[in-house]
């Protein structure tokens, strides 16, 4: 009989934290918990086209965007799944406007869970890939009390761990808590996640873009001229690349981490912050790819370095393979002396 490796994520996380002798266990209670809320997500996000969850709540969340039903699902779900575990001083959510406190009750812990429930949330009702992404960090005001808005303002180098679950063809979850990216499918029969790739590496150098081309009239012109230069034939430099763009940044960055590919949401003169948000997609997304040996920056500045400012604010990111994302940050300096509106301070 071939040997078989059977890791569950369970597993695999508690192995990863006996590495670290100074380690409480803590960290791993709070990455199995979110497992569980993923498996109910995961069931959820699968019964979508048959359940009465289909179609729009009527409200729309902080952003003023149309919320689904299944968005407020797994907020929901993810904050009940959290919050009593002892793990977690605070939570913040994409779908909620202000800090989210333990309930009194509940015993506080020295962790701090940011998420984004679903993203590709107009992905739904089509049946194309979607996610719930998540940031860890610890807290950084005193114990005793309940965790603050400080405690979520965190730069993203701070993270002590992040991840992403797809709900795709299968689901799969995927983290680093440093050590390496690694990946878990969900074995539906017996409902465990089980390791499928391990110490995952984005290659350097890819042949795959991913942006929304719609938007290319507001573009800054270094983008433009970095787009069309990918579109010309060169065989010495691979070109012309390949197209590809899901519309849910967890499932196009899941792809560029496998494959190799570079994900971009720019500002635009429309958007001069683009759209995604710092905290809940940005900062996870770069720690995965740069924990996998990729890169992610807004076009000037390394997306775990920035300062954040406020919860739900946004920036433009290129992300994904390290020789390509070098690659649209040069593009995007020559034509430095017009930029600046791609990158003002509004948000
Ligand atoms: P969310 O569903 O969490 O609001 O995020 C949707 C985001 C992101 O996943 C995706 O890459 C982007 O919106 C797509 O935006 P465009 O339709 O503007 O391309
Ligand atoms: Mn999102
Ligand atoms: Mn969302």
């Amino acid at each position: 009989m071939p040997k078989v490796r059977f890791m569950t994520l369970a597993r695999h996380i508690i192995e990863g934290e006996k590495k670290h002798p100074e380690a409480t266990g803590e960290l791993s209670k709070l990455l199995s918990d979110l497992s569980l809320a993923a498996k109910a997500i995961s069931l959820e996000v699968n019964k979508a086209g048959l359940a009465d969850i289909l179609g729009f709540t009527g409200n729309s969340n902080v952003h003023g965007e149309q919320v689904k039903k299944l968005d407020m699902f797994a907020h929901d779900l993810i904050f009940r799944a959290m919050d009593h575990g002892g793990h977690l001083c605070v939570m913040a959510s994409e779908e909620e406007e202000d800090i989210i406190h333990i309930p009194s009750q509940h015993k506080l812990g020295k962790y701090v869970l940011l998420f984004d429930p679903l993203d590709g949330s107009s992905n739904i009702d089509a049946n194309i890939s979607i996610g719930t992404i998540f940031s860890i960090y610890r807290r950084i005001t005193p114990e005793d009390k309940p965790g603050t808005l400080e405690d979520c303002l965190q730069q993203g180098i701070n993270q002590v761990a992040a991840g992403y679950i797809v709900y795709g063809s299968s689901t799969i979850f995927v983290y680093s808590a440093g050590e390496g990216v690694h990946g878990f499918t969900l074995d539906p029969s017996f409902g465990e996640f089980l390791l499928s790739h391990e110490y995952i590496k984005i290659p350097k150098k890819s042949k795959i873009y991913s942006i929304n081309e719609g938007n290319y009239l507001y573009w800054h012109p270094g983008l433009k001229k970095y787009i069309k230069y990918l579109q010309e034939e060169d065989a010495k430099t691979d070109r012309p690349y390949s197209s590809r763009y899901v519309g849910s940044m967890v499932a196009d960055i899941h792809r560029s981490l496998l494959y190799g590919g570079i994900f971009m949401y720019p500002s635009d003169y429309r958007h001069p912050q683009g759209k995604l948000r710092l905290m809940y997609e940005c900062n996870p997304m770069s720690f995965i790819i740069e924990a996998a040996g990729g890169m992610a920056t807004n076009g000037k500045q390394r997306i775990l370095e920035i300062q954040p400012k406020s919860l739900h604010e946004k920036t433009p990111i290129f992300i994904g393979s390290e020789e390509d994302v070098k690659m649209v940050g040069e593009f995007m300096a020559k034509e430095e002396v017009n930029s600046e509106i791609y990158l003002s301070s509004k948000s």
